[in-house]
């Protein structure tokens, strides 16, 4: 062992093997939700390739280059098999999985047809809404109980019957629900200790979003809850504070997938070439439910929060004032209907290199949202799973790779540098395999020469 490896020994952990099933709750079975569980339908049955899912498809190397030694993950790290997957979740709307893949229409009609049973069989449980939280939707497949703590008990419920149902072993959640409204008021007395949240939930306080209730639902039944959203759903200090106490793992927020990705690809290359920025003109077109839902102002505002603070903490203007301490960034999301879920984005970066002389990089990024996604949600749910078997509990700072604004310790800044959290993921699957960290500096190897 090297000796950044004997810093991380005592981190190597005793995973319990993933046996059995594991159930796959859902909240929202929108288009992400019904191109995920589609996709892993039509995987299973020999019909496609997990194309973009880590766990599925990345190898990791291990120990020295000359070595050779470079395992699949899913060889590496005890994860549950695609096979063992159970999806179930919740929709104000009452379609099943193969006509909400219908709606959004991101697989062909006639993939989904090889899989098409199996989809009808998800149907969604009535869900926990507030339509003050969404304002540009509204269905009848809701939950009605006289506070917000009956509605989570309700959803224990479901989640207890789906687990019985299926004989499953253990259960994730991945919020895949639509953007609430930007909360304004989270340093709220209600939002700072468990005990208060839990008195404010019995008091049906109504400035409780229903995507934390899920995932107090979640938490108090031990399920490791992702957040895929720019919803606060686990970022209250009290939610933290249920996480820590049940050691159940927690990670978000808002998926990394179309522009965000680009974003936290580039800019740390211009950064580390030291060139200069004066600007960032960032817009999108998409035409899918989640356009239609950030159509309105409220949920465009979490999402401006989220998708803004990249840029910030790679380029860090406070230590490089001259380079980056006063450029403009600018996002804009249009519905455009016609779109659909093929989404459009163009990036104007201005940037200065040499005695501050201008130059600019164009970006047209034609992508597909959801087919971007899916993966996202795959691998969160088995590296999630992971972590709870590997007795993780708490804020996963390591699965950073997969948000756009990813959770961290309070007093620690995130890192939204995708290259550095590939190394934090995979020093991570390192460390708790008690295998070599690697830190790219290759010195070693000119040691004897
Ligand atoms: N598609 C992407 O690439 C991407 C990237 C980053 C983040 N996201 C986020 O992921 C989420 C899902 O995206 P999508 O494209 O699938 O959206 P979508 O609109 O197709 O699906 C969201 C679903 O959630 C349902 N819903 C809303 N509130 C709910 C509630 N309280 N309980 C249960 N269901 C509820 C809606 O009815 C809808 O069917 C959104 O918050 C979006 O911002 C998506």
């Amino acid at each position: 062992m090297n000796e950044t490896s004997e810093k991380y020994r005592g981190l190597k952990k005793e995973i319990d093997p993933p046996k059995g099933k594991l159930g796959v709750l859902l909240p929202g079975m929108g288009a992400v939700s019904s191109t995920l569980i589609a996709g892993v339908f039509l995987v299973n049955a020999g019909r496609g390739k997990p194309v973009g899912s880590v766990t599925q498809m990345s190898r990791i190397r291990l120990g020295k280059r000359n070595e050779n030694k470079t395992p699949l993950i899913q060889d590496f790290v005890p994860l549950a098999g695609m096979k063992d997957l159970v999806f179930g979740g919740w929709d104000i709307y009452e379609d099943h999985c193969h006509q909400a893949a219908l709606n959004c229409g991101v697989i062909d009609k006639e993939s989904l047809g090889f899989v098409q049973k199996e989809l009808e069989a998800v149907r969604p449980w009535s869900a926990v809404f507030d339509p003050a939280f969404v304002k540009n939707l509204s269905g009848k497949n809701v939950k009605q109980g006289k506070s917000r703590m009956e509605l989570a008990e309700l959803l224990m419920r479901d989640m207890e019957a789906f687990k019985k149902e299926h004989g499953l072993e253990r259960l994730v959640m991945c919020w895949c629900g639509s953007t609430e409204i930007y909360t304004e008021n989270m340093d709220h007395p209600a939002f700072q200790t468990l005990e208060a949240f839990e008195a404010a939930l019995k008091d049906d306080l109504t400035i409780i979003p229903p995507s934390m209730i899920y995932a107090y639902a979640a938490l108090r039944m031990g399920v490791p809850f992702a957040n895929g959203s720019p919803n606060l759903c686990v970022d209250a200090p009290a939610l933290v504070e249920l996480a820590n106490k049940n050691r159940v793992p927690i990670a978000g927020k808002d998926f990394k997938t179309g522009q965000t990705l680009m974003k936290t690809i580039i800019a740390p290359g211009l950064k580390a070439r030291m060139l200069g920025l004066t600007g960032w003109f960032s817009s999108n077109i998409l035409g899918n439910r989640d356009g239609e839902v950030l159509d309105d102002p409220g949920s465009f505002r979490s999402k401006e929060v989220t998708k803004g603070s990249v840029l910030e903490s790679i380029l860090q203007g406070d230590l490089y004032p001259d380079l980056y301490g006063d450029y403009y960034h600018k996002i804009r999301i249009e519905y455009y209907p016609p779109r659909g879920d093929a989404k459009e984005g163009w990036d104007n970066i201005d940037i200065r290199g040499w005695l501050d002389q201008p130059m600019q990089l164009k970006i047209n990024f034609l992508c597909r949202d959801s087919i971007l996604a899916a993966p996202v949600v795959l691998d969160l749910v088995l590296f999630l799973d992971l972590a709870q078997r590997a007795g993780m509990g708490g804020i996963q700072e390591w699965l950073s790779f997969y948000f756009k604004s990813p959770m961290c310790r309070p007093d620690l800044t995130p890192v939204n540098d995708l290259f550095d959290q590939d190394n934090k993921l995979r020093n991570t699957l390192r460390i708790i395999m008690g295998e070599e960290v690697i830190d790219h500096s290759g010195l070693d190897y000119y040691e004897d020469a």
